[in-house]
């Protein structure tokens, strides 16, 4: 049977895609970030799994007002880098898993979670930055990233959003559904997004760092009762953006019920507009 062996938790600052893809990670501002993510590199390159599974957002990219699902799962053969403004990142198309991508959705409905299925995605900086931080540049001769990514954009834009406590059941359904997958695949689940962060309006800036940490120590050792904060907490004391931290506890919901391994943990102020943080929890 498939297993969760490991969730990775990070942001996903647009701007990390532009220092990387411009080559500008040397330079002072960008070092110190890019330095938090040497470990998983390493780590990642010693733990990759068979598939990841991508808690993000579309930043009204592949979906806008006209059409707005609270879940939507990639059941798709393969997800071209959008073309967010500036043309697509030049960074690998993503292959998914349209097989395991097809079971966790007949598993997740069945459990009474409403996924909306997508056979045709593009997918914007909240999957790819996240791959690229985890996973560094693929070289020329490799343009690859090293295995399928199933896609699962959650709606954290356009209210209303879902709450903490829904997305963390989600998570469990998920698990559920990955370790009744028939074949030995070892799968990772990524939580993207946060932490701290407001783009817009007179709050334009705001960073909380005594939020972040503590939702950072909650979240491995108390993920329940972290779920079960409102979503307004998340707004007035992360910022209009810091909703986006909802989709980690998907994440640390498909995890074993037993304490993590924290095998690296990273915060830094700042990166573009936000408060990096980012997290590798490994189940025992
Ligand atoms: C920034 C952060 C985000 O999460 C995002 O989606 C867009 C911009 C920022 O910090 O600039
Ligand atoms: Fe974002």
């Amino acid at each position: 049977m498939a297993r969760i062996t490991a969730s990775v938790y990070t942001s996903h600052v647009p701007a990390i895609g532009a220092a990387l893809d411009l080559g500008k990670t040397g330079e002072p501002y960008w070092q110190k970030v890019f330095a938090g993510y040497e470990f998983s590199k390493a780590w990642m390159k010693e733990h990759t799994p068979d598939v990841i599974f991508l808690v993000y957002n579309d930043h009204a990219t592949a979906f806008s007002l006209e059409m707005i699902p609270t879940f939507a799962i990639g059941c798709a053969a393969e997800f071209k880098p959008a073309d967010e403004g500036w043309g697509p990142r030049p960074v690998p198309v993503v292959q998914g898993h349209p097989e395991l991508a097809a079971h966790i959705a007949q598993s997740v409905i069945q459990d009474d979670f409403d996924l909306t299925i997508v056979n045709r995605m593009d997918v914007d900086h909240g999957l790819t930055v996240p791959l690229s931080l985890m996973c560094g540049q693929p070289s020329v001769d490799n343009f690859a990233w090293p295995c399928p990514v199933i896609p699962f954009a959650v709606n954290v834009v356009q209210y209303p959003v879902p709450s903490g406590r829904r997305c963390f059941n989600l998570g469990r359904a998920i698990r559920k559904a990955v370790e009744s997958y028939d074949a030995p695949l070892k799968v990772q689940v990524w939580g993207t997004g946060g932490m701290s962060h407001q783009l817009q309006g007179p709050r334009a800036g705001l960073i909380n760092r005594a939020f972040d940490s503590a939702f950072l120590d909650r979240l491995i050792a108390d993920p329940e009762g972290l779920s079960k904060m409102p979503h307004i907490d998340y707004v007035r004391e992360a910022g209009s953006e810091g909703i986006e931290l909802v989709m980690w506890l998907i994440a640390r919901g498909a995890m074993s019920d037993n304490p993590p391994k924290v095998a690296h943990r990273f915060y830094h102020v700042p990166a573009s507009n936000t408060a990096v943080g980012h997290l590798i929890l490994e189940n025992a």
